[in-house]
């Protein structure tokens, strides 16, 4: 396909020493006294300032890959290494955002917001015009002292994810971040999110059901199949991002990748259909 660029073409991704590296990782879980394959054998190397997303259908074991790299979850084989160390727990290295937006209920926006600022040592004017910065651009003015249980569904998204990007770890896991967001908010989400990417180069990995986002903001697209997960296709995306977003999506590139990762993840859906029928 000619629209796919090779590795090589994409540049220096793959002569630069993975980040992350993720090898014959199997996750095993119980239930109701019976053992079952949740992922089967996932290998996957991601290199510093990589932006990879992950497709693949419902169940397939998306979100226990991202959790197992938060250090939220054991592997049940195979190894996980940050920068050639095993995942051992949660760290401040790595900034998660849930599918269930997990805010701390007992904290209020702002505070929500400041807490890892807090443990990171920040000086507390810095840390204070952070948190402005990050109110104003979420849309949260106004609601800085309101508790989680007060807000709408895509305003605690809001709050997870200035929570994340505001004290920049090294590396962004990204759990279906704009899923709880109305259109045009996650379009400016979604933009912020590459305008952090672009300007500082994190790493980071994202878990979306949305093919047209993990195009438009992934350098890679990985596609899993159904479960017990692996992952069974790849796509790089070598996207010239200078240009403004409807410049992008109009463009044959990005409407050749989008169609082709579009039918890989349509297949996995289908097969997983026809084995769970
Ligand atoms: N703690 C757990 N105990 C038992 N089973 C679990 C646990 N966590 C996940 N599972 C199961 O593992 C499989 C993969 O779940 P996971 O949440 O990773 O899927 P997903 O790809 O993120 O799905 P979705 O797209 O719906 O969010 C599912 O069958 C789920 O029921
Ligand atoms: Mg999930």
């Amino acid at each position: 396909m000619t629209v796919l660029a090779t590795r090589e073409a994409v540049g220096s991704a793959s002569v630069r020493p993975a980040k992350i590296v993720i090898s014959g990782v199997t996750k095993r879980f119980q239930r109701r006294g019976d053992s079952f394959l949740a992922l089967s054998a996932v290998d996957l190397d991601i290199a510093e300032g990589e932006f990879v997303s992950i497709v693949g259908p419902s169940g397939c074991g998306k979100s226990t890959l991202l959790y197992m790299l938060g250090g939220f979850v054991p592997a049940s084989d195979g190894s996980m290494r940050i920068d050639g160390e095993p995942v051992s727990g949660p760290g401040l290295d790595r900034g998660v955002v849930f599918q269930e937006y997990a805010l701390f209920p007992w904290l209020t926006v702002s505070q929500n917001i400041g807490y890892a600022l807090d443990r990171s040592g920040r000086p507390r004017q810095e840390r204070n015009e952070i948190v402005e910065r990050y109110i104003t651009l979420m849309g949260l003015r106004g609601f800085e002292n309101s508790f989680p249980r007060e807000l709408s569904g895509g305003m605690k998204q809001r709050v997870a994810l200035a929570r994340t990007f505001a004290y920049r770890p090294g590396i962004l896991l990204l759990d279906e971040p704009f899923g709880a967001l109305d259109a045009q908010t996650r379009e400016i989400m979604q933009d912020e999110l590459l305008r952090l990417w672009k300007t500082d180069r994190k790493t980071v990995v994202m878990v979306t059901h949305d093919v047209d986002e993990a195009v438009y903001l992934s350098t890679r697209v990985c596609v899993m199949s159904h479960r017990p997960g692996r992952i069974v296709e790849e796509f790089d995306i070598a996207l010239d991002r200078s240009g403004s977003r409807e410049e992008i999506v109009l463009t044959d590139q990005y409407r050749g990748i989008r169609n082709a990762v579009w039918m890989s993840v349509r297949r996995q859906v289908t097969e997983s259909r026809t084995a769970t029928a």
